[in-house]
């Protein structure tokens, strides 16, 4: 039995073998409207999410299964003191296969350890989010057909974001990739990636101004502030706003430089963005979709 924990839990072959399966239920969608008839998908969510969980429902819905869950840690036992090891064990006995999404670090290998079906981490605190992972390189693969060669800008809450530690982390299996990181400097790249990359002589620079490195990037991952991991208002309330990207700083970027953003947005990107053809972060929504289809084809063995 194998579960979603990390990005890396899957070999690059094995991340080949999933987007051509996800590449081939999105030309062939009938194909697969039968495939999880009989089997049941748990949605246990104790953060928000409108995305994930209903990108993991709308999945398993569309491969002919069934979904059950909560959206809120106050509607499950947990709000009684239930730990998710417990949780996890009633889960395991309604239903086949489980997207957990948790507010601290570890909880989902946690779930996994204790479960007896596979489970997938749908974000763990500010550690891990594989499945928007999977969701982004599935986007840069469809619409760049590569996912080596490239100079990618992440900009914003690199501390906190757990998109951004995610994809660095599966990126470097790739060739000849160099990172920028973009962010002020309260919010920079935790120190492990920083070592991580060093150790795999990975090329990297950190600077605070978008507009001067726009011109260099292949790809732009752009990120919200989060909020709910500060811990006083107004340390958010000050970097909220830092980066806007606007059709100003857009004229400055490469014409097929993509944009991508792993949503919910604030104000980070501009609304005027979303008409430039290099803003791919709506279509990242449906790729995320037919990612998800196709791990749970691939966790529940039934390709
Ligand atoms: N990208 C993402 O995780 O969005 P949600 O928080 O809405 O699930």
């Amino acid at each position: 039995m194998r579960h979603l924990i990390t990005p890396l839990d899957f070999t690059t072959e094995e991340l080949e073998r999933l987007f051509d399966l996800a590449n081939d239920i999105e030309n062939n969608k009938e194909k697969y409207a039968k495939k999880c008839e009989g089997k049941i998908l748990a949605t246990c969510f104790y953060e928000p999410s409108t995305r994930t969980r209903l990108s993991f429902e709308s999945a398993m819905l569309q491969l002919g299964g069934e979904v059950l869950g909560f959206s809120d840690a106050g509607s499950s036992s947990a709000a009684k003191g239930e730990s998710v090891s417990d949780t996890i064990r009633m889960i395991s006995a309604y239903t086949d296969i489980c997207a957990m999404r948790h507010p601290k670090e570890g909880s989902a290998m946690v779930a996994a350890t204790a479960a007896s079906i596979p489970v997938i981490n749908a974000g763990d605190g500010g550690h891990q989010h594989p499945t928007q992972t999977l969701t982004d390189l599935l986007t840069i693969r469809s619409l760049k057909k590569r996912l080596d060669n490239f100079t990618i800008g992440l900009c914003g809450d690199l501390k906190f974001g757990r998109t951004v530690h995610s994809l660095i982390n599966a990126l470097v299996r790739y060739p000849n990739i160099t990172f920028v990181f973009i962010s002020p400097e309260e919010l920079r790249i935790p120190d492990y990636i920083i070592d991580m990359l060093k150790e795999k002589e990975i090329p990297f620079k950190e600077v605070i101004r978008l507009e001067d490195v726009m011109p260099e990037l292949d790809l732009l991952y752009m990120t919200r502030v989060q909020r709910e991991r500060f811990f006083n208002e107004q340390d958010y309330v000050r970097l909220k706003d830092f980066y806007i990207l606007d059709k100003e700083k857009m004229i400055l970027a490469k014409p097929d430089m993509l944009v991508l953003h792993p949503l919910p947005r604030v104000n980070e990107i501009s609304v005027e963005v979303d008409q430039d053809p290099r803003a791919a972060y709506f279509k990242q929504v449906q790729y995320g979709v037919y990612v998800r289809m196709a791990l749970i084809l691939t966790l529940l063995e039934l390709v």
